[in-house]
């Protein structure tokens, strides 16, 4: 854990200066969420260190990777590359880094776009992740999701999923098939789901 650790941040300190004071301000954010939710905080701080590891990488390296690693690349991944950052750095980590931990590769693939198998880790990451200060004018709603994310992970997610799904709609923008899937997960599973709804 520790070499490995170590191999993160001398990656880390190899990134843009604005994405390393991001990755700081979310790890202490998945420091203070983990205690909450049953998760080592040093783990999950360790998730945030490795999350934006090929963030930086420009849109045809994070192609070129996906491909020679075999990744699944949806269209809206041909459409947005950059959505490949989390796939891409967790492949990388496990490659050449020797990330073996099956719960911190499936943090970093999916902090982008969620998923319905992540556990209680991945999680924190995935939140820790969107509740960046820096984010408020993207998301308005942060200090909300912020009291949701310390009381209830799955509610801070669909809350999420939910505003982003309908943001994304009203711009005319994609929606990774992962975010639907985790969403409806989320909703199959809390006691909000109607009984029936109308199919017309
Ligand atoms: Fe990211
Ligand atoms: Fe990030």
């Amino acid at each position: 854990m520790e070499k490995l650790a170590l191999q993160i941040q001398s990656r880390v300190n190899k990134l843009p200066p604005g994405l390393q004071a991001h990755i700081n301000r979310v790890s202490d954010i998945a420091r203070e969420l983990a205690p909450h939710h049953g998760v080592d905080p040093d783990r999950a701080a360790l998730g945030m260190l490795a999350h934006d590891v090929a963030r930086a990488m420009p849109n045809q390296e994070l192609l070129r990777h996906a491909a020679e690693f075999n990744l699944p690349v949806t269209l809206v991944e041909r459409q947005m590359p950059v959505m490949l950052h989390g796939p891409v750095g967790a492949e990388i980590l496990q490659r050449e880094d020797g990330l073996t931990e099956e719960d911190l590769y499936q943090a970093v693939y999916w902090h982008t776009t969620g998923h319905p198998s992540l556990d209680r880790l991945g999680k924190v990451v995935f939140l820790a992740d969107k509740l960046d200060p820096l984010k408020i004018s993207r998301y308005p709603y942060l200090p909300f999701l912020r009291e949701l994310a310390l009381e209830d992970l799955d509610r801070a997610i669909l809350e999420f999923l939910s505003r982003e799904t309908v943001a994304r709609a009203t711009t005319n923008e994609m929606v990774h098939p992962a975010t639907v899937e985790t969403r409806n997960h989320l909703l199959a599973i809390s006691s909000s789901t109607p009984a029936s709804t109308s199919q017309d």
